[in-house]
């Protein structure tokens, strides 16, 4: 790590707008021993516990659906020649805590643009690796497997939105997603599906995970809103990691208002949640 490393100095700005006083990172430790990624078990702790299964390489993308280039793409040929930057983003999951994180990554829009979407290419679906070997927890059927999450197409070009494939500067530990994975730092942390096999271009809204198992409670959008509650508890205030309390107002768009609130022009946010 050189000494210029944005997380070398302390109390960083999140990339973006809407940035309160004291933003510290979280800790790596944190970052990686308390998450959620179910294939590895439901528990905070289970993915760092359980994700030593996992291997990341050799790693196959299936890219198809709406676009030119279809394909059955290994991943450090879809990496080559791509520029990989640290963001460092402020994140908030739907359960109400929160972290900084400086992601290693780049924007979506690189790839998309390889693989030339059509016209009729309106979204774009992820998925996880469907594997009981490599992720013993997909055989506890909790989920629906495998994992789903999508973007509309102008959200997914938005340069806000990244594939990760590191944090602090290293490669992704397995339990945040190796070897690659979504991070769309306006949205609940649902959104960011993680350990991507395949990529696919739509003309239909995705089906996304936890809009199926529970379409009172989680949408397609997902966006950060402190006015919009879950059914079961509020959204307007957050827990920043390692706190214990919520001693945090949550922000629009989670602060990225100035960057994002564009893509929303006129839609009503309550119902498209
Ligand atoms: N991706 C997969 N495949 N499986 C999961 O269970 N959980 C999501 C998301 N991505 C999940 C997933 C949820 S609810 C959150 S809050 C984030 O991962 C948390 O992980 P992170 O801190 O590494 O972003």
């Amino acid at each position: 790590m050189g000494a210029a490393a944005p997380w070398a100095t302390r109390g960083p700005t999140p990339t973006g707008s809407g940035a309160q006083d004291d933003e510290k990172l979280t800790s790596y430790d944190h970052i990686t021993s308390y998450n959620n990624f179910y294939e590895f078990g439901t528990d905070k702790d289970d993915p760092k516990k359980n994700a030593h299964t996992l291997r990341p390489r050799p790693w196959k993308v299936r890219v198809d659906g709406e676009i030119a280039k279809p394909g059955d793409y290994d991943l450090d040929d879809l990496l080559s020649g791509i520029t990989m930057e640290d963001r460092i983003y402020r994140m908030r999951c739907v359960e109400a805590w929160s972290m900084v994180i400086p992601w290693r990554g780049f924007p979506l829009s690189t790839l998309i643009n390889r693989f030339e979407p059509t016209s009729k290419a309106k979204y774009v679906e992820f998925r996880t690796l469907y594997d009981v070997e490599q992720m013993p927890g997909q055989r506890r059927r909790v989920l629906p497997w495998p994992y789903v999450e999508g973007l509309r197409m102008d959200e997914a070009m938005h340069p806000l939105a990244i594939f990760a494939t590191g944090l602090y500067g290293r490669d992704l530990p397995n339990q945040n997603g190796a070897p690659f994975r979504l991070v769309v730092p306006w949205k609940y942390g649902f959104k960011g599906v993680k350990s991507i096999v395949s990529i696919r271009f739509t003309e239909g809204q995705p089906r996304n995970t936890w809009a199926v198992m529970a379409p009172r409670e989680y949408g397609f959008y997902a966006n950060v809103n402190p006015d919009v509650d879950h059914p079961r508890w509020s959204q307007k205030r957050e827990r920043r990691l390692p706190g214990l309390f919520k001693n945090r107002k949550t922000q629009l768009f989670n602060g990225y208002a100035d960057e994002v609130g564009h893509l929303y022009t006129g839609m009503d946010l309550r119902r498209n949640f």
